[in-house]
């Protein structure tokens, strides 16, 4: 084994290589991204795309370094772009990224990974192939406030997750070609797979289309785990306050996470209900409440998207897969595609395949060794 100084300084050099990056989309998210990467001290951005010559001009002004392209070929084409960033619509995820490996470029794409878990599995094949980075954008497993949760619940502290259930309401914004569950959802399911680390044994979905006809906005997901374990996640681009909300229910304690309190955003209560262990008669019946300190965990205040952007560029450089891979992506659109049969069927629960890679994707990413660093 070559360990002298020159070989180390070359093996450096080259799991740092600084990376140049292009962003597909320039709309409401993309633009979070372009700050971001541009930010970053380990990469150049290099070129930014969308078919919309305002937005263009927009990014222009606010970057002025930097290409603005209106063909996302011109990217591919481009020799010295290593990776691309995909923020278009649901719908454009699939071809975009497909070309972008097949052109060998890394590739992030926007969550849900695509509209369809044929479209993922593709996705998945081309980057094993080639030997290239496929991370899916779910922010939320960059936060600090996610990553303090599940360190508590792994900690035991809570004890057995009983239920978890989660809001994510707010007026707007309307998509097209996606429901609601396809929009907000992915949020919800990524933070409690995680804290999970499992897949669902059965989904089932209700919800309605009451402005634009076939697109529901306004759904509730149900999700069951083995026996006795269950989430439920409600959806809503029809409420009048903006509120995300999630309750953990444990055994021995329970955790809210409000993410939009500004500092105290996670609260654990030292709370639970014991039933006696027998009793003779039911005057000797009592359930036992027991209410004991709630604390609030502190946090590092890092932005989740700063992180993950840097995450993604240090899988690209030292080879290793990220925490929010092409498979999570796939499970997640797994069962997003199994709440819309539920809600074709009228809400009947459908049975999650069980593959034997389901869940894993969940477990490896709470093993990563290559946890992502604080930026
Ligand atoms: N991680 C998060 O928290 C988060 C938050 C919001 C949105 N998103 C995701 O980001 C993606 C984009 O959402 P958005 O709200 O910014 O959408 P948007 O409609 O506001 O913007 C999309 C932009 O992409 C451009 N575009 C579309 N097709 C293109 C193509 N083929 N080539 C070049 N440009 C193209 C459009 O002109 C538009 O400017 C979606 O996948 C969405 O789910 C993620």
């Amino acid at each position: 084994m070559n360990t002298s100084p020159e070989h180390d300084r070359l093996s450096n050099e080259k799991s740092s290589k600084k990376l140049t990056v292009g962003v597909i989309g320039c709309g409401y998210w993309g633009p979070n991204l372009i700050r971001n990467f541009n930010n970053l001290a380990d990469c150049r951005l290099k070129a930014v795309c969308d078919r919309e010559e305002s937005r263009r001009r927009h990014m222009l002004s606010l970057y002025p370094g930097v290409e603005a392209v209106d063909d996302a070929d011109k990217l591919f084409q481009d020799p010295e772009i290593d990776a691309i960033v995909v923020a278009a619509p649901v719908r454009f995820h699939h071809p975009l990224a497909k070309a972008a490996l097949l052109a060998g470029k890394h590739v992030l794409i926007e969550k849900p990974m695509a509209s369809s878990s044929a479209e993922c599995e593709e996705l998945i094949r081309l980057a094993d192939e080639r030997g290239l980075t496929l991370m899916v954008g779910h922010t939320f497993i960059y936060s600090e406030s996610v990553l303090k949760i599940a360190q508590i619940v792994n900690s035991g502290d809570i004890g057995e997750i009983r239920y978890i259930n989660s809001q994510r309401l707010n007026l707007g914004l309307f998509q097209k070609d996606i429901n609601v569950a396809w929009d907000l959802a992915p949020h919800d399911l990524s933070i409690i797979l995680h804290i999970l680390g499992e897949s669902p044994t059965t989904v089932n979905c209700q919800g309605n289309a009451h402005i634009t006809p076939g697109i529901e906005d306004v759904t509730n997901i149900s999700l069951s785990f083995g026996p006795r374990r269950f989430a439920t996640i409600q959806s809503s681009w029809l409420e009048p306050r903006k509120v995300r909300q999630m309750t953990i229910v444990g055994t021995k304690r329970m955790i809210v996470y409000d993410d939009l309190q500004p500092t105290e955003k996670i609260r654990v209560y030292d709370v639970r209900v014991d039933r006696p262990p027998h009793y003779d008669t039911f005057g000797e019946f009592q359930y036992s409440y027991h209410y004991g300190d709630s604390y609030i965990p502190h946090l590092q205040h890092s932005e989740p998207l700063k992180v993950q952007c840097q995450h993604f560029l240090d899988c690209i450089n030292k080879g290793t897969r990220p925490m929010t891979c092409g498979r999570r992506g796939l499970e997640l659109v797994r069962i997003l595609e199994a709440s819309s049969a539920s809600l074709k069927a009228k809400g009947a629960p459908i049975a999650f395949s069980q593959r034997t890679d389901s869940g894993e994707a969940w477990q490896e990413g709470k093993r990563a060794s290559n946890s992502p660093a604080q930026v």
